[in-house]
């Protein structure tokens, strides 16, 4: 993923965003020494928005579209109020192992309950108001997760999408990833149901909230 600021300003604004817990630094470092595609991960700076938001909106349910090692749903829960809750859902077997243990480490694992299988599957079968959701897995999909979480987001909810500028990718696409994002972040701008603005921050991150 190409940074969209220079090196040298995300380095400063990371500096300058307060650390996250001792737990999500070695999370972070274990992701980047064992795993995959350890990107993949949002960080500081994002962790850090996710859970000032979630302090900010105190939702009673978080749906989260993409575990991966648990690095954002621990920092959502983080934010949550004391009767709150998050589901996140992922498809990827070598993740579960890694995600549920850091779950089970944190003063905040109680909170998070792990969904293995496809995710547009685990959203359809949600049978609550959700109050703020964090979709973040497969690109491609995404239209579909949001027309299905915005359905499911009770008025005034809150809908963030991760990677909306795709590495600047969005302005010219050329594969279905790119493609896709662009043609979601059409929809959403113009879509009567919500209202939108589409942050800089990292890789592009979607701020939709519900029309009441
Ligand atoms: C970008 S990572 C999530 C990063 C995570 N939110 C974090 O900040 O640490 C995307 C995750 O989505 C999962 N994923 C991709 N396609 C999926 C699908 N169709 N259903 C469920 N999970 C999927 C991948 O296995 C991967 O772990």
């Amino acid at each position: 993923m190409l940074s969209l600021v220079s090196e040298e300003i995300e380095a400063y604004s990371k500096r300058h965003t307060q650390a996250e817990p001792e737990q999500l630094q070695k999370l972070m470092a274990f992701t980047y020494e064992q795993m995959e595609l350890p990107q993949m991960l949002t960080g500081r700076l994002e962790g850090r928005l996710l859970k000032l938001l979630v302090q900010l909106v105190q939702p009673t349910l978080i749906v989260e579209v993409g575990t991966f090692t648990g690095y954002s749903a621990l920092s959502m829960a983080e934010g949550l109020p004391e009767d709150g809750r998050l589901i996140t859902c992922d498809n990827d077997p070598d993740v579960q192992k890694v995600a549920q243990r850091a779950f089970d480490e944190s003063p905040y694992g109680n909170k998070i309950e792990l969904k293995m299988g496809e995710a547009i599957e685990t959203i359809q079968q949600l049978d609550e108001a959700i109050d703020f959701s964090f979709i973040d897995a497969d690109k491609v999909m995404y239209t579909k997760y949001y027309e299905a979480i915005l359905a499911k987001t009770r008025p005034g909810g809150v809908i963030l999408l991760d990677n909306m500028l795709q590495s600047g990718h969005v302005l010219s696409p050329q594969d279905d990833q790119a493609r896709a994002i662009h043609q979601l972040n059409e929809m959403i701008s113009t879509d009567n149901r919500v209202e939108n603005v589409l942050l800089t921050v990292r890789d592009g991150v979607q701020f939709v909230r519900k029309r009441e």
